[in-house]
């Protein structure tokens, strides 16, 4: 799988979304739409993206019981986003209950079954001990539950990929392209170093969208997948 780059559409309204999405034209196909921006427009977040033919990743890190988060995943699946997140802290029992909605309602539908991702350790989170024990129980636990993958920092991507093989998911957000502004993530790397470590998609925000010029900053991060 070719890594791809997820530019996240941290803003206040559809307004603002809409703008960024016009900008960055054809260089990007998917599109994060988290708490933020559903929050303040949401399902037509999504559905507006889908008619401009964009791939939408709904990061909205569900956890909660088993049932409520089932119901939501259901949920998910009608508005066929093409990935979402959930926190791996929930338990196994409660990605579990994800992971068989997404398949059960995509069938009922006749739809994609859109690639469910467990959020390990946030990459605002400094490093502490153990933290690659931690990272590797709850992506083992995700696994087990039937999910399709995580989300992690770049950090951990390189041994998640060698312990899970080829055909687990791996997200990164907490890409910094150098000389950018860390702000409130610790665990940081470049792009270069995310699609060597095995990373899938490459969630980036603020170093885009606070960027005086976010196009050439897209086409800067690209450039360094090599
Ligand atoms: O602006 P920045 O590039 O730091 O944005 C990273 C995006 O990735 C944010 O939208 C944030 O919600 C998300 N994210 C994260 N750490 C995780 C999961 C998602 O930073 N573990």
């Amino acid at each position: 799988m070719r890594p791809q780059l997820i530019i996240a559409l941290d803003v206040d309204s559809l307004a603002q979304a809409q703008k960024i999405v016009a900008e960055l034209g054809n260089a990007i196909e998917i599109f994060k739409v988290g708490s933020q921006l559903f929050t303040a427009a949401g399902s037509e977040s999504i559905k507006n993206l889908q008619a401009q033919h964009k791939k939408v990743f709904l990061d909205l890190k569900f956890h909660d019981i088993p049932n409520t988060v089932a119901s939501a995943v259901k949920a998910v699946v009608h508005l066929q986003v093409f990935m979402y997140t959930l926190h791996t802290v929930g338990g196994k029992e409660m990605m579990k209950a994800a992971a068989e909605a997404a398949t059960q309602a995509s069938r009922d539908l006749g739809v994609p079954r859109p690639l469910g991702v467990g959020v390990t350790v946030l990459t605002s989170e400094a490093r502490k001990e153990n933290l690659r024990d931690l990272v590797l129980e709850r992506a083992s636990l995700a696994k087990e539950a039937g999910l399709d993958g995580v989300v992690a920092s770049v950090e951990e991507a390189g041994f998640i990929r060698r312990e899970f093989g080829k055909d687990f998911v791996i997200v990164t957000p907490g890409i910094r392209p150098a000389g950018t502004e860390v702000g409130d993530q610790k665990r940081v790397a470049t792009p270069a170093e995310a699609v060597r470590q095995g990373s899938n998609f490459l969630v980036v925000g603020r170093p885009v969208l606070q960027a005086s010029n976010p196009q050439e900053a897209v086409e800067k991060i690209l450039a360094e997948f090599g």
